[in-house]
């Protein structure tokens, strides 16, 4: 990689794995007008908007002892939910090495992870996660970072799933995890397989818009 397109690894520096079999690659926006540069944004890295803003608000709320924010983007979530006073530290991670580098100059502590891979079982306190999570059709697939932020497959629910699924094993006694949800994935679905991966599933915040309602999911076993 070369020019404005080279990106330090972050998972290098912290030892992390870097999935090579999942990597983007970053050239190919040389060729290709990326995602992120047709919405203006100087590197692709998702800007915070309402589902952001509903995250924090539940995770100022609700969060407590270590946090872990999954796909932490700009690291602003992350930065908004560290001085809540039930929050002892807060750990930023994602998939995107663009996305640590950014949270980082936030001050946010970051690691490269692919969802909760590094993750020890039993350890954190609360999850937060506002996830991908617009059904996407392959033939409308942008495969570059700012897609990964955006696209959660043919059904929206490609990376809730998976985490969900792995949830329990990483949180400790009494963890809990609050998850973004859009209508647009499918809201009964998603409490269907939260429930299914042994949690009790509680809105605790909610806000309807033109296209689609927000809602925040406090997930406890
Ligand atoms: C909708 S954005 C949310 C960003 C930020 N948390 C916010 O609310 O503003 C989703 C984020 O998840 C990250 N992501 C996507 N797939 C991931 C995965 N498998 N593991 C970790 N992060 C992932 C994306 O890179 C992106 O930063």
């Amino acid at each position: 990689m070369t020019g404005e397109n080279e990106v330090s690894d972050p998972g290098d520096a912290d030892g992390t794995d870097d999935r090579d079999g999942d990597d983007i690659d970053d050239t190919r926006s040389t060729t290709r007008e990326t995602l992120a540069q047709r919405r203006g944004l100087d590197e692709p890295v998702y800007q915070p908007a309402e589902d952001s803003g509903l995250l924090a608000e539940a995770g100022r709320e609700h969060a407590r002892g270590v946090v872990v924010e999954v796909g932490t983007g700009s690291g602003w979530v992350a930065s908004e939910v560290t001085g809540a006073a039930a929050v002892e530290r807060v750990v930023g991670t994602d998939v995107n090495p663009h996305a640590c580098r950014r949270a980082r100059q936030r001050g946010v502590e970051a690691v490269r992870a692919d969802l909760l891979d590094p993750l020890r079982n039993d350890t954190v306190d609360t999850l937060l996660f506002n996830p991908p999570y617009l059904p996407t059709t392959p033939e409308t697939e942008w495969d570059d970072w700012q897609e990964r932020a955006l696209s959660g497959g043919d059904t929206g629910r490609a990376v809730i799933e998976p985490f969900l699924r792995d949830a329990p094993r990483v949180l400790a006694a009494d963890g809990r995890a609050l998850l973004l949800v859009s209508s647009l994935t499918g809201f009964a679905d998603v409490v269907e397989h939260a429930v299914d991966c042994g949690f009790h599933a509680e809105t605790v915040v909610e806000e309807s818009y033109p296209y689609e309602t927000l809602s925040v999911l406090l997930l406890e076993l």
